[in-house]
């Protein structure tokens, strides 16, 4: 007979327990041979073709190590951005460099401050290191500058805020990010993820990254999941101070980034018809969407990411939306590990997948007396 199970393992530190285990989106939905995902803010149109070549390519050298400075990417993302190859770190995702940035800065008992509806990542890794997780109000789901401000102490190492931000898609000023800046003391980090840079067609939002290259405590990270459709590859890069590098290169595994994932985001910077080609597809989807779903009495605000956020009139009613939604098919995301139970995330889909998105929520708003 095999011995019974039991459960008397070593105890994780203390901490580990109490964190809530990343729930990311659904893929599948039971008896649906092929559902319409629109839960992840993934790319509509997939990746550039010239990016699946690279990670074709690079097959016949899977034997070997990576680069693990990642120097032809490094150049690659310093010539299309304009950035000091020495300045930027290489993560995982962008999700790594977050943990890179934690486990430099954080002991336990220090605090990271970030907003209630800030991205869950920032929040995992900085619990990891037995840090304490400070969220500031966000009034109108924006961040507020002044809620983060009050929620800073002497032992706060880090300020996270998403720009754009998910899953709200709001967005802070070029004024208010210098508010920010000017307001923090020089040893507390500020790090502004924009992940979602490239979707951005508001006027009154500008990137961080020139700010950045003037201080000595500004990381701006970025990604290749979202404009370059490469999330399962997972590339993100930070741009940092020099000495922020110097301290988190000495944690970072060595050879962080596999070697068709270096191969295929470098092919990805110079297959621009495709990076513009994914940002035509948000900007001419984003007010569509906006604009259908007020027609059916929803609320939904403005967004400057890839994805719009509708908000119901309770958590049960977004629930009872993100279930008929699912009948039809059509997967989305319901933000209550955001803090916002009452909303449902919407991610552009390609042209027949919004329209058929639309047609159902429709529907939906049509039953429920909308
Ligand atoms: C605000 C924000 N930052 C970062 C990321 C993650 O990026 P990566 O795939 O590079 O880890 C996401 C992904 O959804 C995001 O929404």
């Amino acid at each position: 007979m095999d011995k019974p199970v039991t459960y008397d393992a070593p105890a994780p530190k203390a901490g580990i327990l109490d964190i809530a285990p990343y729930v990311g989106g659904k893929s599948k939905i039971d008896g649906v041979a092929e559902p319409i995902k629109l839960s992840s803010n993934e790319n509509a149109l997939g990746c550039s073709a010239m990016a699946a070549a690279a990670f074709s390519e690079a097959q016949s050298k899977l034997f070997r190590y990576p680069d693990g400075h990642a120097n032809p990417l490094r150049a690659a993302v310093a010539a299309y951005h304009d950035l000091e190859p020495e300045r930027l770190i290489f993560g995982n995702g962008s999700d790594e460099v977050f943990g890179l940035l934690n486990q430099t800065y954080l002991e336990a008992g220090d605090n990271i401050v970030t907003g209630e509806h800030g991205f869950l990542a920032y929040r995992i890794s900085a619990l990891a290191c037995q840090a304490q997780v400070r969220l500031a109000p966000e009034p109108d789901l924006r961040v507020d500058i002044d809620n983060l401000l009050e929620l800073v102490d002497a032992r706060t190492k880090l300020v996270y805020i998403s720009n754009p931000a998910n899953p709200t898609g709001t967005w802070n000023t070029p004024e208010e990010i210098s508010d920010l800046r000017s307001r923090l003391a020089s040893d507390i980090i500020l790090v502004i993820d924009e992940a979602y840079a490239e979707f951005v067609d508001e006027p009154t939002w500008e990137s961080a990254l020139e700010m950045a290259r003037g201080h000595d405590n500004i990381v701006v990270t970025r990604t290749f999941s979202k404009i370059h459709g490469l999330a399962g590859l997972r590339v993100g890069f930070g741009y940092c101070p020099k000495p922020l590098i110097d301290a988190m290169d000495r944690i970072r595994m060595p050879f962080n980034i596999n070697l068709p994932a270096q191969a295929a985001a470098v092919a990805a910077l110079s297959d621009r018809a495709h990076i513009d080609a994914s940002r035509a597809q948000v900007t001419l989807w984003r007010p569509r969407l906006i604009q259908a779903i007020r027609s059916f009495g929803l609320e939904v605000g403005n967004s400057a990411g890839n994805f719009v956020l509708i908000r119901f009139r309770d958590a049960a009613e977004a629930a009872r939306a993100n279930e008929f939604l699912m009948e039809q098919g059509l997967i989305v995301r319901h933000v209550v590990n955001y803090g916002l139970p009452q909303c449902l995330r919407v991610t552009v889909g390609k042209d027949a997948e919004n329209e058929a998105f639309l047609e159902a929520l429709g529907r939906f708003a049509r039953v429920s007396e909308r």
